[in-house]
């Protein structure tokens, strides 16, 4: 029997469902898993009035989060495999997590331990996850696998359907779009993951260093929004400094500011990120080698290859 933490938190309950699909093998396999919900002193609200969603953007990039409450597990219980379960905020790991990782019992908790990472975003998870994996390193863990889940349908509609549910709660279908989040079957396949770390667990794989969770289609990068996601990573960290130096999060004086960002974020979205798709388009014969080789590198360590999908199947 092996002791696994799974560290999570979730607002509309999406990635809690994810992670119940991968504990619950790991559980019916006789192993001790403990879950770790992660509780922020001030619960940020869900769903999001507008300006709270905003105010939140500066932080979220500076890894500036605001304190949790006390863990129930105590800092020095050892594991043999912890699971950070996170959502995207701002490009960044939602503050939570971030939370976590910098806390001193957090660090404790994985220091030494092979860690696993798990995204559930709308589909920009690539600079959050070069975050983690250096907040990770630096707490002295060992990342072995990382899974990504999106949200369902087109990038660009996504723009559309997953602000709309984290601004109402509502995740329907509406104006012929996909329901927001990530897709049903999708979560309920999420349990291969669950039923392969049994089987790594059983064998002792977690110590070897290397991925448990090859071949089964744990991460699908589209190495075109990652050209995106880049600029868009380095115009936050400009753009969150700006807003600081006017305010704390939560005081008027920095909201000025905040509206001149939410101006420049929806210009970026309704021309550079559709122009960037486009010349990359127009391009991609000539960027085809090197957007190949990006995504090669950005899958890694778990990839997207499946030769272990039948073996898995729930
Ligand atoms: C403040 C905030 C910022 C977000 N920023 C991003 C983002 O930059 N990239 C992304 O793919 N998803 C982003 N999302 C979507 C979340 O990653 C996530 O899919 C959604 O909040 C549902 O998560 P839940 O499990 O907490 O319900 C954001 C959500 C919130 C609330």
């Amino acid at each position: 029997m092996k002791r696994v933490l799974v560290v999570n938190y979730s607002q509309s309950g999406q990635l809690s469902d994810i992670s119940a699909r991968i504990v619950d093998p790991l559980r019916a396999a006789g192993h001790d898993v403990h879950v770790e919900t992660l509780a922020p002193e001030t619960p940020f609200p869900f769903p999001w009035p507008i300006v709270e969603f905003f105010d939140a953007f500066p932080e979220c990039v500076q890894l500036d989060a605001p304190p949790l409450r006390a863990l129930e597990v105590a800092a020095d219980t050892t594991f043999d495999l912890v699971i950070l379960t996170y959502q995207v905020w701002y490009l960044s790991p939602a503050l939570p997590m971030t939370a976590f990782l910098k806390s001193e019992e957090g660090r404790k908790l994985i220091d030494g331990k092979p860690v696993i990472t798990l995204v559930a975003c709308r589909n920009m998870w690539l600079s959050a996850q070069e975050t983690m994996k250096q907040l990770i390193a630096g707490a002295g863990g060992r990342l072995i696998d990382h899974l990504a889940f999106t949200d369902q349908g087109h990038p660009l509609a996504t723009f559309i359907t997953t602000p709309r549910w984290v601004w109402t709660g509502k995740k329907n279908s509406f104006l012929g779009l996909p329901p927001a989040g990530v897709s049903p079957e999708e979560i309920r396949q999420a349990s291969r993951f669950g039923l392969a770390l049994a089987d790594g667990l059983n064998n002792d794989r977690e110590k070897s260093g290397q991925p448990m969770l090859a071949g089964l289609r744990a991460v699908t990068v589209n190495a075109r929004l990652a050209v995106s996601e880049r600029a868009g990573r380095r115009a936050f960290g400009v753009w969150s400094k700006l807003v600081r130096l006017f305010g704390k999060r939560g005081q008027w004086r920095r909201r000025p500011v905040l509206l001149l960002f939410v101006v420049y974020l929806i210009t970026l979205i309704v021309t550079v990120v559709p122009i960037s798709l486009l010349l990359q388009w127009l391009f991609s014969p000539l960027l085809k080698p090197r957007l190949e080789r990006l995504k090669a590198e950005l899958e890694q360590p778990s990839g997207s290859q499946e030769f272990n999908l039948q073996k898995y199947a729930p």
